[in-house]
């Protein structure tokens, strides 16, 4: 079968990224992202006294791969360089574990977002050079998809339209890499929540970047099947005022009016204006070809993600061209890191949760997660 646009990728490959993709985001389940990098995952570690050491990062990811019952959510899981590497106490390697259960291992490959010079206040990930060679040994080792995150700062003049080109340029290259070396590229282009923008400004923002990506992801080759977009949902900033807007919406034969009345981001009622606007954006600017779209979770607390995914999918599920899932770090993982605090006495109790968010979020791909599976 021939595609629209089709790269010089090899035939073998091309159908190997098309089946990847599909079994990203197939039986309604999502991505658990467990790949935070030393330093951030140690600034977590930090906030709970738990010692940043490599021994506490490893005890840490043993208690999440082992995790019994998480294939029966999650599909992948993105792992970070020193993860990937690591072993469970007993010396069996993580991706044994991973791959035994039927999970399939992912791997961030980005090497962080630095300043971008001459923007003050605007970043560009980095993580090109020498990048084909690193994937060539991460396939080797068993990975089957990669991850690689830009960032996107709303405030007083930015984003600039450099700051997106850069990123979309760089995610786009990152893509073309992955897909030759038979890597499945999730394309992360996330518009932050810090700051006082309004929802609105997240909506235009979202929708520049978005629209700047496909041009370059298109003029880089990227087939398009063979990817996952992992976006922001649509959101006020975290310390947005109560605000007024008004907005028509149409999705397919249905209209809607948006309302947002003297209302904090995080309250219960915006939950349908956020699924509304958030569908809406990606509507208009992503392509019917990429087969699944996995939210990051950005800061929200978990229950409001699942609720958010949840009303996106039971309102517009049977008229979307692409699969709406999850890519969560912190909406999956922070309950569980809360509860293990470090103490192996803590591990059961620290999966359970975990198995519980990841049920949860499988259950709002479906449009079936209801408050009543969060009572205790
Ligand atoms: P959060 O879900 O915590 O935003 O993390 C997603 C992620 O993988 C960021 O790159």
């Amino acid at each position: 079968m021939k595609i629209f646009g089709e790269p010089p990728i090899t035939d073998m490959n091309m159908q190997l990224l098309i089946d990847t993709a599909k079994k990203l985001v197939a039986d309604h389940k999502g991505l658990l992202a467990m790949d935070e990098s030393n330093p951030t995952c140690n600034k977590r570690f930090a906030k709970l006294d738990i010692p940043q050491t490599v021994e506490a990062r490893r005890a840490y990811r043993e208690m999440i791969v082992t995790t019994s019952g998480l294939s029966e959510s999650i599909s992948g899981v993105i792992l970070y360089d020193e993860t990937i590497r690591q072993k469970k106490s007993d010396g069996t390697p993580f991706l044994k574990i991973l791959t035994d259960a039927g999970i399939i291992p992912g791997i961030k490959v980005d090497t962080g977002a630095k300043d971008l010079a001459a923007h003050p206040g605007e970043k560009i990930t980095e993580g090109l050079d020498g990048l084909r060679d690193r994937l060539k040994e991460y396939f080797q080792m068993g990975a089957r998809f990669a991850k690689w995150r830009a960032v996107i700062a709303i405030g007083e003049g930015i984003p600039t339209r450099s700051c997106i080109e850069a990123n979309a340029h760089a995610l786009a290259r990152y893509a073309a890499l992955c897909q030759e070396a038979g890597l499945v590229p999730i394309v992360e282009p996330e518009v932050l929540m810090d700051g006082g923008h309004t929802l609105e400004r997240c909506r235009q923002v979202t929708e520049e970047t978005l629209r700047t990506v496909f041009v370059q992801l298109n003029c880089q080759r990227v087939l398009l099947e063979g990817m996952i977009l992992k976006p922001n949902m649509v959101l006020p900033g975290f310390t947005c005022l109560p605000h007024q807007e008004v907005e028509e919406s149409a999705i397919g034969e249905q209209q809607f009016q948006v309302r947002l009345t003297d209302r904090r981001p995080d309250e219960e009622q915006d939950i349908d204006e956020v699924a509304n606007i958030t569908v809406k954006s990606l509507w208009r600017t992503v392509p019917a070809a990429v087969p699944g779209i996995a939210f990051l979770s950005g800061g929200q607390e978990a229950e409001l993600a699942s609720t958010r995914l949840n009303v996106m999918n039971l309102r517009f599920k049977s008229q979307l061209p692409w699969a709406l899932s999850f890519s969560f770090a912190r909406a999956i993982q922070q309950p569980a890191l809360e509860i293990w605090q470090g103490k192996e006495s803590n591990v059961k109790a620290a999966q359970q949760a975990l198995l519980h968010r990841a049920r949860c979020n499988r259950a709002a791909r479906r449009g079936e997660y209801t408050a009543v599976m969060e009572k205790k």
